[in-house]
């Protein structure tokens, strides 16, 4: 490589740096706004859990960190965040209904409605009750998304933002 093309790359990688320091200096959370979901659950939670959602095909259905199989196509709402919305008392009921659709009545057909999960033994129905309340979402997530819908239903892009 010749002396002037090392310059230039040389030249190119700083610049690259400097952007990449200027963004993060600037925007403190611009990793954070990247993904807006967590868990609270500490790792023997998360990798239990995992076992019974991958046993009970959830993923068939719902999404997880964004992603599902791709293969199906059930409307079902996804689990991110979850815990935002849900309590796990809430969620252990839920999980434990013989009829889940008296709790959340569903307009769907009855293969893609939420199944039953009354003959799992109560102490993994606790697990994933107590792993889908940890779920959570950040607060700027919750308020953007609020403000769009807002905007939206109401035509308004004038509020204070
Ligand atoms: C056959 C598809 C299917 C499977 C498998 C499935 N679900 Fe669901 N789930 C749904 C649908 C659809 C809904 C919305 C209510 C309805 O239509 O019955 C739902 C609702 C829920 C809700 C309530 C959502 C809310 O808005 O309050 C939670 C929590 C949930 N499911 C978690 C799970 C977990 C955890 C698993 C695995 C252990 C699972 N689901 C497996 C289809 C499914």
């Amino acid at each position: 490589m010749k002396k002037g093309e090392l310059a230039v790359l040389g030249a190119v990688a700083l610049l690259a740096v400097g952007g990449i320091t200027r963004v993060a200096l600037q925007h403190p959370q611009a990793q954070d706004r990247e993904i807006p979901y967590y868990s609270t659950a500490a790792a023997p939670l998360a990798a239990r859990a995992g076992d019974l959602m991958r046993e009970q095909n959830c993923r068939q259905c719902h999404s997880l960190w964004t992603s599902r199989d791709p293969t199906q196509s059930v409307p079902a709402p996804m689990l991110d965040g979850m815990g935002a919305l849900r309590s796990e008392r809430w969620l252990f009921d839920y999980f434990s209904a013989p009829d889940p659709q008296a709790i959340l009545p569903s307009r769907l057909k009855r293969e893609y409605r939420h199944p039953s999960m009354a003959a799992m033994p109560e102490p993994d129905r606790h697990t994933l009750a107590q792993y889908v309340a940890s779920l959570q979402v950040k607060d700027w997530y919750l308020d953007q998304t609020r403000r769009l819908e807002h905007d939206k239903l109401t035509g308004d892009d004038t509020a204070e933002k």
